[in-house]
């Protein structure tokens, strides 16, 4: 039999595909692979960590300088002292356990990397210890918690008036 099917004989000749046919399906292929890894990488997008994400979230956030920091005695804060530890000028109206002075962050000299990042993605000192009262019991995400991090390690004093 030498029958041609009348759709084959639009596409193909008679030694296999047609070069158009094949430029199409590579054509094909290649925008599924384009889509696919477009797909993957923006599930999973690359970030960075950020220092200053970390400096915005302990100026403008946790505002952590607010009892982590000394102040002179017009109650300006003192830069060279920038959030290294202070006693608190309030206290509770009722017992509760409490503590009176907050610690010494910069640089986070108690902590290594991993206890801070459970520290400000769980709340949960090493060993298992809570902080006391008002030290909040943070549950920044991962990200959030790496960029403070990275700022606590390396701060920066804003001038005296207050970030
Ligand atoms: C309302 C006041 C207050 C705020 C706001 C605050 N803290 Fe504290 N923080 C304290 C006090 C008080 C302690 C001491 C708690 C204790 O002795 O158990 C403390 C303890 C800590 C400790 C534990 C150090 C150690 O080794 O025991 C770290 C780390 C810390 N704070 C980081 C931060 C960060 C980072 C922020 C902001 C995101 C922040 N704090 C905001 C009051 C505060």
């Amino acid at each position: 039999m030498n029958h041609t099917h009348p759709y084959r004989s639009a596409v193909a000749t008679e030694s296999g595909a047609s070069p158009a046919l094949i430029v199409l399906s590579t054509l094909l292929v290649l925008a599924i692979v384009t889509a696919l890894s477009a797909a993957f990488s923006s599930r999973e997008p690359a970030r960075t960590v950020s220092a200053e994400n970390g400096r915005y979230l302990v100026e403008k956030v946790g505002m952590c300088w607010d009892c982590h920091s000394p102040r002179d005695d017009q109650g300006n804060i003192i830069p060279e002292r920038w959030l290294q530890g202070a006693p608190l000028p309030f206290q509770p109206t009722i017992p509760m356990p409490w503590a009176p002075v907050s610690k010494h962050i910069a640089n986070l000299p108690t902590l290594t990397d991993e206890q801070a990042l459970e520290f400000f993605t769980k709340g949960t000192l090493p060993g298992g210890r809570q902080p006391l009262p008002p030290m909040p019991g943070y549950r920044f995400s991962e990200a959030d918690a790496k960029d403070l991090i990275a700022y606590l390690r390396n701060p920066i004093a804003p001038p005296k008036t207050g970030p």
